[in-house]
């Protein structure tokens, strides 16, 4: 009989949301939130609304930026920071490079996991001259003490995910900040994996950066970026366009550009105004729904199928410790594409890839998802 890591869960636990909110879920046993999450069936209505607004001229557009400003204020709500140190570039991709273009120097460095995801890794390659240290490890694990040992005097950056996407381990983001500050360097986090699973402290970062996809409930062309108004007060990166500078009227202007300091510098121009409003709403059901009541319904549903899964013998790749994880679970497997059939096949829907099967429950699934998981993870292991 496998351990239980925080008591004995309700093995009813029911969905803490209704399923129905979504659209296509209801039937699903879908587990893939750190893939891709389904939308809100409310969203849908945001599609007329739009079309509705961008045909009518110079109103429907302020109606348009509005709820852009909106979004902007409910994330802020829940990250507990300010709305103008968020932005909304179209992906993490984006916002990295720039990113790291803006501290690009030469003989300088920047120390990252060597697992880190390759959004967050190749900007510093193709868009920098920095030696790129990767700190490596055989379980796959963070260890600030190898970080620690990794900077020096001419380190820059330190890039880290919060949540890895590849074994879910979730990281205390204070030891990655001291280690920053033991060398003057910026800290930027990537909270793709963590951002409406679980609660961070984002102020700790210089910058952070997500996808809007996955947990926060928005979708593709509007990712997010948040630069620390009291860490990085004048950042300004090597890219511009109209709306990340202050506007100056056709008959004076010249090529001189004075930056806005708000989160439109990650935008340059027109940010995908229609995507950001669809991840407020995704952002604002979240908050509705009340981020530590996620958090605690995830955990409880994580902490069965990391024990069950562990008890079954898996190559379990996200740490046991309950603390050290929020809504992944992963294990190695030598082939991912029959693990992805056999699944499917009975009607789990997981992620596979990097040679490991992903399971991530959001507040939409409950106790009867991770049992049918586990017994189809069970079957499939029975039969390799
Ligand atoms: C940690 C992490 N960052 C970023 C992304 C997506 O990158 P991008 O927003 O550049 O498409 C993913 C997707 O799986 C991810 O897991």
């Amino acid at each position: 009989m496998s351990q239980r890591i925080h008591g004995d869960p309700d093995p009813r636990l029911p969905p803490l949301v209704s399923p129905a909110d979504f659209a296509g879920l209801p039937g699903l046993c879908h587990l893939a939130a750190a893939g891709e999450t389904p939308m809100l069936a409310s969203q849908a209505a945001l599609f007329s609304e739009f079309m509705n607004d961008k045909a009518k001229g110079m109103g429907g557009r302020e109606r348009i930026y509005a709820k852009v400003t909106r979004t902007a204020d409910s994330l802020a709500a829940l990250l507990g920071c300010q709305p103008e140190e968020l932005g909304f570039p179209q992906n993490v991709a984006q916002a990295v490079n720039m990113v790291a273009r803006s501290i690009d120097v030469s003989g300088g460095n920047v120390v990252m996991p060597q697992w880190e995801y390759p959004s967050d890794m190749y900007p510093w390659r193709t868009g920098t001259t920095m030696e790129i240290r990767l700190v490596r490890s055989s379980d796959h694990l963070m260890d600030p003490q190898r970080f620690g040992d990794a900077v020096d005097s001419s380190t820059r950056a330190i890039m880290a995910s919060l949540v890895s996407y590849y074994t879910g381990e979730l990281i205390d983001l204070k030891d990655y900040r001291v280690i920053a500050d033991s060398c003057g360097a910026v800290l930027i986090v990537d909270v793709s994996q963590a951002l409406g699973v679980a609660g961070f402290d984002v102020s700790l970062a210089d910058f952070a950066v997500a996808c809007g996809y996955k947990w926060a409930l928005g979708t593709h062309g509007a990712g997010i970026a948040y630069c620390n108004s009291a860490r990085q007060p004048g950042w300004q990166p090597r890219e511009s366009g109209w709306t990340s500078a202050v506007w100056v009227d056709a008959d004076i202007r010249d090529t001189s550009v004075t930056p806005v300091l708000d989160g439109r510098r990650f935008e340059l121009g027109n940010p995908a105004a229609l995507c950001v409003q669809m991840l407020g709403a995704g952002i604002d059901y979240l908050r509705a729904s009340g981020l530590a009541r996620i958090e605690a319904h995830v955990r409880a549903l994580t902490d069965v199928l990391w024990t069950e899964l562990d008890g079954l013998g898996m190559r379990m790749l996200t740490p046991g410790d309950s603390a050290r994880r929020a809504g992944i679970v992963a294990f190695e497997v030598d082939d991912e594409g029959v693990w992805r059939r056999g699944l499917e096949a009975r009607g789990v829907l997981a992620w596979t890839g990097d040679k490991r099967v992903r399971i991530s429950p959001h507040l939409y699934n409950g106790m009867a998802d991770i049992r049918q998981a586990i017994e189809a993870v069970d079957a499939l292991r029975r039969a390799s």
